[in-house]
């Protein structure tokens, strides 16, 4: 794909460094399921931490295709690392970016982007997946703080966060109306980080329980109109989405590769792999599906950009990519056979237990179909 010169030397710039520092570790973080404690600084050296915040706030900003290929190169090496940044910058610094009053703003942003500290994000429950408007978690006024009481559960960087934005019903108006969102600091007496979950892949990322007992939550962390938190969460997860896309695209263009060496150089028998046409059938369908969902990101992340409404183009690039993902880190492990099945030399196998989440985070592809469904027929609805 022809890239414009500056998002073609900001991927050389990034998949250096990944290459570089991020790579050598990926292995080991995976099979000791240890947190990549050590690259929050690089990280934020390389301004990757602040990529959708202004500098004001300390970041480093960049347009959406440069933030996709950046997850896509992190990915590409380590899927640990690229969830760990995606979740991050999309869905921690973004609706502070977005909601957040000014305090709030200079308070939060500047430890992540500068600080190399992490921000998470405080959806999911035990009851409410899926379907995120069942939120039972709550939040009760009163006088100049709010009472928080429940549970989030899966969330990226529970443990390690040092504040995030969680969603709590703070009205008894049905559905999505009367939920709020606010921000909470690691720490807060009641908080307590839970039960860190043992994943299939990932597992370099942390993901854990949040339980919240008599929180007191000061009203100045209300973040946003009480009320909106619903739609404030839905406005974040559609750029979240074009990251979770991005990541899977890294994934699978990282097993990809694997596979295309492997069958270039090796031989069975006398015939080099790369001659059968078995083979090239499943390299030729790679690397389609590989271009054909990179393009569906940053035309999405394009669109992001211009200001345009992309609910549909990031559900639709999220599913795509996730799906495209699972297909190819299948078929890398196919061409590469039984030494693609071992633990190393190739991390091929690695990514493709990695890639499985970007068909569950942020929407399962089985959400996206509703999401794209709802917008294709709300376009015709008179
Ligand atoms: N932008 C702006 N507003 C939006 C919106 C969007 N993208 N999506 C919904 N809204 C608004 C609607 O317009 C509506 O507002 P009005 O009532 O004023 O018209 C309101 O929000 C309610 O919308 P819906 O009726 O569509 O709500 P719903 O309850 O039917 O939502 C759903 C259904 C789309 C499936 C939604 O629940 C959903 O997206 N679920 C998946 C949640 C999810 O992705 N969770 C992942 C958690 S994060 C994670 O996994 C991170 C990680 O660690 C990897």
């Amino acid at each position: 794909m022809l890239l414009k010169k500056e998002h073609q030397e900001f991927r050389e710039k990034v998949r250096a460094f990944a290459e570089e520092k991020i790579a050598p570790l990926a292995t080991a973080l995976d099979i000791e399921q240890r947190f990549p404690h050590e690259h929050l600084k690089p990280l934020a050296e390389m301004g990757l931490m602040g990529m959708v915040v202004p500098e004001q706030y300390g970041g480093s900003p960049v347009d959406t295709v440069c933030y996709s290929i950046a997850v896509e190169e992190l990915s590409r090496v380590c899927g640990s690392t690229g969830i760990m940044i995606a979740a991050h910058n999309s869905l921690g610094c973004f609706p502070i970016l977005k909601f957040g009053t000014e305090e709030q703003k200079k308070k939060y942003l500047p430890r992540g982007t500068r600080g190399g500290e992490l921000l998470a994000f405080g959806l999911t429950e035990p009851e409410a997946g899926s379907d995120a408007g069942a939120t039972k978690t709550t939040a009760v006024r009163k006088g100049d703080h709010w009472e928080l009481n429940g549970t989030k559960c899966f969330i990226t960087s529970a443990s390690h966060a040092f504040a995030s934005v969680i969603t709590a019903r703070t009205s008894a108006a049905p559905g999505v109306k009367g939920i709020s969102s606010f921000i909470i600091e690691k720490g807060w007496p009641g908080f307590e980080i839970g039960k860190k979950e043992n994943k299939m892949g990932l597992r370099g990322s942390d993901t854990a329980f949040m339980h919240f007992t008599d929180v007191k939550l000061p009203v100045e962390n209300q973040l946003g109109v009480e009320g909106e938190g619903f739609k404030q969460f839905m406005i974040t997860l559609d750029g979240g989405r074009i990251s979770i896309g991005a990541m899977a695209l890294g994934l699978a263009q990282g097993a990809y590769e694997c596979a295309l060496k492997y069958a270039a150089k090796h031989k069975d028998g006398d015939v080099p792999m790369g001659d059968l046409q078995a083979i090239q059938w499943k390299l030729a369908d790679m690397a389609t599906e590989l271009e054909a969902a990179r393009y569906m990101i940053y035309g999405t992340a394009m669109m992001k950009d211009a200001g345009v409404k992309f609910t549909k183009e990031s559900a639709m690039a999220k599913m795509y990519a996730s799906e495209v993902g699972n297909r190819v880190c299948y078929q890398a492990i196919q061409v590469l056979g039984d030494i693609g099945f071992r633990t190393g030399p190739f991390p091929a196998e690695r990514m493709y237990r990695d890639v499985k989440l970007c068909e569950i985070g942020e929407g399962t592809s089985e959400v996206q179909r509703i999401v794209i469904a709802r917008e294709v027929l709300k376009s015709v609805a008179g």
